[in-house]
This record gives C-alpha cells, structure tokens and sequence, in this order.
C-alpha cells in the first residue's frame, strides 16, 4: 500500500474524541480506533493534547484531519454550541499543529466532515441530488451537499423549530436527557424533518451519527415527504471525512 493511500482522522466529540488509520481508497480503518475520554474542561489545547496522544499510540507521522463541532471558517473556530466556550475565536490549525509538533492539520466542522465521507464512500443516495446530511449526537449537525459538493458550516441544528432550537428537543442527548423512547424521539425528529424540508426541498435526507446505528427502530416512524436514508458509515464517518480532509487541504 503505498503511503498517501493511507491517511489519519480525528473526531472531535462532546464524550470522546476518536482517531484512526484510514485507507483513503476504501474508507475503511486500518488498525483499531483509538478513543479517549474529552477532556473537561474542553478547552482547545486540553483537546489537542488529547488528539496528540491518539496520534503518538497509532505511530501516525504525517498529516492529520481533524473534526469539530463548531463553524470553521479559515481554520478558525467561531462558534462553540456544545464544548467549550474558549474554542470562540481560536485559530484551531495553530493550536492542534503546535502540540502535534507543526505536522500539517486541516480542520473541518464535524457534520461536514461525515457528510464528505458518505459522499465518498457511503450509500449512493449521499452522492446525487440536492442532500440534507444530518448528524444526531450532542447536537444536530448539517452538510449541504449538491451532488456531492458541500456547502459548508450550515448550522441547521440551531434553527428555531416552535420556539425551540432543534438541537435543544430533537437531538439524541435530548432523547437520552428525557428518557424518550424511539417513538417519541421520531416525532420529534419527524417535526424538523417537516420544516427542513419545506424550506429547503432536498432530494433525500441522510441521517447520521450514533443513533444511526439503530436506524430501523426510528427511521421507519418519520412521515415527512422525503426519503431518509441511513448514512452507511454510521460512527466511522467524522473520522473517515477528517482523514479525507487532510489529504485534500495540506501538503503530504
Ligand atoms: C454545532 C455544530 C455541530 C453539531 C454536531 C452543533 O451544536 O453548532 O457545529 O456540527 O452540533 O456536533
């Protein structure tokens, strides 16, 4: 396997951040996932220190893609919905590159990142039309993406839904928070899905992140007027989409 056909992914998330391996040619993981608890508080070189250690226990020695919740314009952290208020404002190539001893670091919103990966590995529905990509986690994430072009830095897991930011009632610590049971949680992810899809009409939507994995149990309950596809990466896609990330934006 020759050297650029592998690359190194790091996902940013609210319990754990996770790195692995990744062959950039299937998406698949080469060697196991390394995780570690986020550290708290989460504060930017808290966190890099983190990602740090990740790449020291895989051997990793080139470049490194990494994913975070938060909009990232110009390698810039400018908002900080569910981590640490510190992100505001740093410069997250300057910060992960200084405790990864100046290896080159391309960083990129976490939704975007998964959303790149489905694109590029997942179900062909992720690959054609106009997609609503969305993550269930902490928070809502969102790529838009046109036939496998991403806008990037949407934010629709902030929009106001009755009265409500949709993260806030619709995401899975939300239905962890309240104990709902999958039924229950769908409605309210079907109530989004429905505004969603009134005000951009995508073609099909792709719902990612953990609760993905359970997909049968909730997917099945939506009523909106849009396919919803599962995204095919499942957990793997922030990591894959990271790694991808770095091949793409920095040098080898
Ligand atoms: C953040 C997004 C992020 C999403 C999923 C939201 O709270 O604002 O940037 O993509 O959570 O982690």
């Amino acid at each position: 396997m020759t050297e650029n056909a592998l690359g190194f992914g790091v996902d940013i998330g609210g319990s754990g951040v996770k790195g692995a391996v990744v062959d950039l040619r299937t998406g698949d993981f080469v060697g196991e996932q390394v995780t570690v608890a986020t550290p708290q508080p989460a504060t930017p070189e808290a966190v890099a220190e983190v990602v740090a250690q990740i790449v020291r226990q895989c051997e990793w020695a080139g470049p490194v893609g990494i994913t975070v919740p938060s909009v990232i314009t110009q390698q810039v952290a400018l908002t900080a919905a569910n981590i640490d208020p510190s992100w505001v404002g740093a410069n997250v190539r300057e910060v992960f590159s200084a405790a990864l001893q100046g290896s080159n670091v391309a960083v990129l919103n976490d939704a975007d990142a998964a959303g790149l990966a489905e694109v590029a590995f997942g179900d062909e529905a992720a690959r054609s039309g106009a997609v609503v990509f969305l993550t269930f986690g902490t928070g809502i994430g969102s790529a838009f993406l046109m036939d496998g072009t991403l806008f990037p830095n949407t934010e629709l897991g902030h929009m106001l839904i009755d009265g409500a930011e949709a993260e806030q009632f619709a995401s899975s610590a939300a239905r962890d928070r309240e104990a709902l049971n999958y039924s229950q949680w769908a409605q309210r992810v079907d109530r989004v899905l429905h505004e969603f899809s009134k005000l951009f009409n995508p073609t099909a939507f792709v719902v990612g992140g953990g609760i993905s994995q359970n997909a049968d149990q909730w997917v099945p309950l939506l009523t909106v007027d849009v396919p919803v596809v599962p995204a095919a990466l499942r957990n793997r896609a922030g990591i894959v989409g990271a790694a991808m990330a770095a091949r793409d934006h920095v040098a080898p």
